[in-house]
């Protein structure tokens, strides 16, 4: 692994361990290096009213834009699952709204990392704010 993805895959995995998720117990853990190299983390967070709950991906996300920063330049996820922590649908368009489309998205075990995506793999023929332009 490069130091880079390194670093990521660490951030992620302590994120991991902080992942409220006591109804799935699926905890997860996301990391985001912005333009900037600053790497936002980020954990699944979920609630009694089921629906409420967010993704670790969305945490991650809203951690980098609070920190006052809107470019993804690289995503890593990790779970324990035996497969691969894909990011679900409504985090791929969260990612997109920061993301260019070649974004690298390293999903991983704690073993390390299972595949590497790019973000137009994960959401083809998506739909971004430039589709707003001129609206
Ligand atoms: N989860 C994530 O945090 N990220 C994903 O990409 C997929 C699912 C969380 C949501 C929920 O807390 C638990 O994993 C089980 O779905």
């Amino acid at each position: 692994m490069s130091p880079d993805v390194q670093a990521l895959f660490d951030a992620a995995t302590t994120a991991m361990g902080r992942a409220y998720a006591p109804y799935s117990r699926f905890p997860v853990g996301a990391a985001i290096r912005s333009t900037s190299g600053v790497i936002y983390a980020g954990c699944n967070v979920e609630n009694a009213a089921y629906p409420q709950g967010w993704c670790a991906e969305t945490s991650a996300i809203a951690a980098m834009v609070s920190a006052g920063e809107r470019a993804i330049a690289e995503v890593l996820v990790i779970s324990m699952s035996e497969g691969l922590s894909t990011c679900c649908g409504g985090c791929r368009q969260k990612l997109r709204e920061f993301a260019p489309l070649d974004t690298k998205i390293h999903t991983c075990g704690p073993e390390g990392v299972r595949q590497v995506f790019t973000l137009d793999e994960l959401l083809p023929l998506s739909f971004g704010p430039e589709n707003l332009e001129g609206f």
